[in-house]
């Protein structure tokens, strides 16, 4: 409540006024940007005409054929995300959803909303069990676990308004890929040992396959061919979108439901729309910031974090450094508790963007910050630490030669989603349930916290963190990216700007650079490793919880030098990915 009056105080501008930090600084010392040629550690691929980052070499490659046949940005995006749902199941997909942000080369600048959207029979404790506890399994594992999905609507959404080629142009490589079948590569081959077991064995249409007669999972080098996936995508091919929502597909997908507990049933899938909105806009250094807007909250905490750091001059404090760390993590923690109270499925509920996205309301954060001691989170029971670590939700970044930006990350949450593949159609179902806020106070995978704003709800969208962004420089688009990585998105975007703007590293090596990550609750500033340990030492004595523990996000990123070359980077974090053009 404390919170929400506090934030009431800046709906108004003119309340807002009322507000003065005394400790207005110099202006910045912002180093000149790098683009990565000369003396760098790091150097991004570099190409003049067209480019793609993806997370699976095929799928990048799939998308440079599609800029080579002369379709633009969007065109290529959406042959990359049907290639994706064949060649990285863990994350690509066709029962899932996500979010595209484009920006035309006219200067034009959209997002489409394709995020799933809880069925008719969806209820608020729906994932309690009977002592009123939430039931992770229930909300991760079970049929229960999916919301209806956005994909094929947003992929067909965003071919309609911006792209050039037809549709089954666009599906055709994802086909032959799923019927030819792929070579298994590293990523897919661990990823199938580690989390198939949990979550595709129990299954017979997942087992049927992920999995070889032996009941072995398929390996490095192996031939993955997903017949019945090849023959969904030769329907969406054919009859477009309807195939999937009102035909055979969709008959495919409540018939599983029906038969196992789960609630989506046709009239949902029939109802499903993918809807275009405006994305959340911000200003940081001179530079303009577009990212998602709710249901996605990751725009609005980039742009909220990013107006708290505008506070200070972290190119002086350095890199690295203790107090550049300090004061991140520390407007991290603003963010995210702000995150817990306000942020939800703005069609549900009235989400307060320019409040939390005006400079007054950072610069009153700012204000509270110590750069010598830690706030603590303490005042709610700390939320459970994720018990996966895997970065499975997957974004992609395309660039054209004309100058149309493209920036999609879609998922199907943890790996592989619920496991469940509906019917004969190939397709794995999303467990996305799972980012409502099941119950309040209690934390969802990702340690995070909600409560009323994210509730479960009919037709409602589930709060996500997914945030593919575009910063534009001079009126034109200079850097497009986003990441996966559950609640740590958010800041491994902020950190792919910061690192750009802010410490003047190229796009390589801001994607290298070792991530840090605060969400408030837990009460914990978790670190890649790489810091310096004097650094930590430091942050320690601040108060900061410090902990070292796995790799954050998988960066894939382009950015557009003044004279329109471009300079692309997939993260080093992660195997098999690329980064490709022409
Ligand atoms: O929408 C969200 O925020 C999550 N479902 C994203 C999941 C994700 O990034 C998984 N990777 N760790």
């Amino acid at each position: 409540m404390a919170r929400m009056v506090r934030l009431a105080q800046f709906v108004s501008p003119l309340m807002a006024g009322l507000f003065f930090w005394q400790g207005a600084m110099a202006a910045p010392t912002v180093p000149p940007v790098s683009y990565g040629v000369g003396a760098d550690t790091f150097h991004p691929v570099t190409e003049q005409h067209g480019m793609v980052a993806s997370v699976d070499a095929t799928a990048t490659q799939v998308g440079v054929d599609i800029l080579k046949q002369g379709g633009n940005a969007v065109d290529a995006a959406v042959a990359v995300g049907y290639a994706l749902a064949v060649t990285h199941p863990q994350a690509g997909n066709l029962g899932g959803g996500g979010f595209m942000l484009i920006r035309t080369a006219a200067g034009h600048t959209t997002a489409i909303d394709f995020r799933e959207m809880a069925p008719t029979r969806a209820s608020r404790d729906m994932f309690l069990d009977a002592q009123g506890n939430a039931d992770s399994k229930k909300s991760l594992t079970s049929p229960l676990a999916s919301g209806v999905p956005g994909t094929v609507a947003g992929f067909a959404l965003a071919n309609k308004e911006y792209g050039t080629l037809p549709l089954r142009q666009l599906i055709a490589p994802a086909i032959k890929l799923a019927r030819d079948g792929i070579v298994v590569n590293e990523s897919l081959a661990n990823d199938l040992q580690v989390y198939g077991k949990e979550v595709l064995l129990s299954h017979p249409n997942s087992k049927a396959i992920f999995y070889k007669a032996d009941g072995t999972p398929y390996l490095r080098g192996e031939k993955l061919v997903q017949r019945n996936l090849a023959h969904s995508l030769e329907l969406i091919a054919q009859r477009g979108p309807d195939a999937f929502y009102k035909g055979p597909i969709a008959d495919q997908i409540a018939k599983e439901m029906a038969a196992h507990g789960g609630l989506i049933d046709q009239a949902d899938l029939a109802s499903y729309k993918a809807v275009e909105r405006k994305p959340v806009s911000g200003s940081y250094r001179g530079y303009e910031v577009y990212s998602m807007p709710p249901p996605s909250s990751g725009g609005i905490h980039i742009v909220q974090i990013l107006n708290i750091l505008e506070n200070f001059d972290l190119a002086k404090m350095g890199f690295g450094s203790a107090d550049a760390m300090q004061v991140m993590a520390e407007a991290e923690k603003y963010a995210y508790a702000d995150r817990s109270e306000y942020l939800g499925d703005p069609d549900f509920i009235q989400v307060p963007t320019s409040a939390l996205t005006s400079k007054a309301y950072a610069k009153s954060l700012a204000q509270q910050i110590d750069l010598n001691k830690a706030r603590p989170s303490t005042d709610i029971k700390p939320g459970k630490l994720a018990p996966y670590e895997s970065n499975q939700t997957t974004h992609f970044s395309v660039v054209d030669g004309q100058g149309n930006a493209v920036a999609v990350t879609y998922t199907l949450n943890t790996n592989f989603g619920s496991g469940i593949v509906a019917g004969d159609s190939g397709i794995l179902m999303n467990n996305e349930m799972d980012d409502f806020s099941a119950k309040p106070g209690t934390p969802n995978v990702y340690g995070l916290v909600g409560g009323e704003a994210n509730a479960v709800q009919p037709y409602k969208r589930p709060l996500s963190s997914m945030s593919p962004t575009i910063v534009v420089k001079d009126g034109k688009t200079w850097l497009v990216t986003g990441s996966p990585g559950g609640s740590r998105i958010i800041t491994t975007v902020l950190q792919m700007i910061v690192n750009s703007i802010d410490f003047g590293m190229n796009v390589a090596e801001a994607s290298a650079a070792p991530r840090f990550h605060h969400q408030w609750l837990p009460d914990q500033l978790r670190v890649e490793k790489g810091f310096s340990p004097d650094t930590l030492k430091l942050l320690t004595m601040k108060g900061q919880h410090v902990k070292v523990l796995p790799a954050m996000g998988s960066t894939q990123s382009i950015m557009v030098g003044p004279d329109g070359t471009l300079y692309g980077a997939s993260d080093p974090r992660t195997i098999d990915d690329l980064t490709a053009g022409y």
